[in-house]
């Protein structure tokens, strides 16, 4: 029956983690997965989910999540995104749903895409999260990219970006990352957002927004969402695949939300009815620890404040590791420019590193990261920059 099934090819991302788990070397440093890291490099349970946690013992019945748990998961995570004051809350014109992470809601998201506008392709940023790539794949919706990244200035190409949204066929999906962009670190500024959402205007495009990384590029979730709701204010019908796996610490918990805007309340009732079907064939429901965290967190104003707080320690620990590997790399005169490590935001940069490099310092100096030279800046400690930089300096140096 399967003697015709070939290996599958190795994730590039979780492929990396394996390599670095293989690695018996006590230097070994895992830049590959962007799930942040402590100063230590450890994993990091948030304050905020222990006392979630001692809120909720023994309220959890096993057999499945009350409605009104999930419907109260969902307003507040659909809050965050474009604020409780939001026309989108006061007239509840949202079909959301509880998701696995972000993968599953983009995945859902996919499926939904396919039953109701078959054909019409998903225009994803070249580069984007690998991932990306296999999903709407195998949800067998056309995919196509759209040009984002400029070699030579390591920023974003604005230019080739709008042409590519206009010359796109009339009525096109497109997957935008609202901020912290991965794997580059580079998001348009706030006025080449409204040129972009105007465009959209103009050529009819859906945008749908991967929010992965809410509150890691500026510490800010409401700055975070300022790309989304230029295009709210624009007066677009919206999807948003959220993830707390990063902003919260709960990669392994798959909790996240999927969003789709309608034009009344009416209309999101029924779209979210469509969604519930969707998800019901695929894996009924999700899991339910994780969610009771999140919304306990999201519900009481304390433990929210907490959440903030430890987002905002998140935030700058990465930014200041981006900070203090830059000084590194300056203070070994380095013969290349790295000012991109500080400009570009979020847990990731775009190093610039070429294929031999990377495998140079995986080799050498059993550094690990994807193939593309995105490091993932919160495996960066302040106990190995040092070592870091001097690797990547010794590998870019001729
Ligand atoms: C990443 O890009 O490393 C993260 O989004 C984690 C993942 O699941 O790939």
């Amino acid at each position: 029956w399967f003697d015709h099934v070939k290996p599958a090819p190795k994730d590039p991302i979780i492929g990396v983690t394996e390599a670095f788990l293989a690695d018996p070397s006590p230097n070994k440093i895992n830049l590959g997965v962007g799930a942040y890291r402590d100063d230590e490099g450890k994993p990091v349970v948030l304050q905020c989910v222990r006392d979630a946690e001692s809120k909720i013992t023994g309220s959890e019945f096993l057999e499945s999540i009350s409605a009104g748990v999930s419907s109260r998961f969902v307003e507040e995570s659909v809050e965050l995104i474009y604020g409780k004051n939001s026309d989108v809350m006061k007239e509840r014109r949202f079909a959301g749903l509880q998701a696995l992470s972000g993968t599953g809601a983009c995945r859902l998201f996919a499926e939904f895409q396919r039953h109701f506008h078959h054909d019409v392709p998903i225009f994803l940023p070249d580069p984007t999260w690998s991932n990306h790539h296999n999903i709407w794949r195998d949800a067998q919706v056309p995919v196509r990219t759209y040009r984002y990244y400029h070699h030579d200035s390591k920023g974003l190409n604005f230019g080739a970006f709008m042409d590519d949204i206009k010359n796109a066929p009339e009525g096109s999906f497109f997957l935008l990352h609202p901020c912290a962009h991965n794997p580059t670190g580079i998001d348009p500024t706030d006025e080449q957002w409204r040129e972009i959402s105007n465009q959209f205007m103009v050529n009819h495009h859906f945008p749908f927004f991967d929010m992965a990384y809410q509150g890691f590029a500026s510490g800010d979730l409401e700055k975070d969402a300022k790309a989304i709701r230029i295009f709210l204010e624009d007066g677009h019908i919206i999807g948003c695949a959220q993830s707390f796996a990063k902003n919260m610490g709960l990669y392994g918990h798959r909790v996240g939300c999927l969003s789709v805007l309608a034009k009344d309340q009416k209309q999101a009732m029924i779209v979210r009815s469509q969604l519930q079907r969707l998800a019901r064939a695929m894996y009924s429901s999700p899991p339910i620890h994780g969610v009771l965290l999140v919304s306990t967190i999201l519900s009481d104003p304390l433990l929210k404040a907490e959440w903030i707080e430890e987002l905002k320690v998140m935030a700058d620990r990465i930014r200041s590791m981006r900070a203090s590997l830059f000084d590194h790399l300056e203070k070994l005169n380095s013969p290349h420019n790295w000012d991109h490590i500080v400009k570009q935001v979020g847990m990731f940069c775009y190093s610039g590193l070429n294929y031999e490099q990377i495998d140079q310092l995986a080799r050498d100096f059993h550094i690990y990261m994807t193939r593309d030279g995105r490091i993932s800046m919160a495996g960066v400690t302040t106990r190995n920059v040092s070592y870091l930089a001097e690797a990547m300096h010794q590998v870019s140096s001729y």
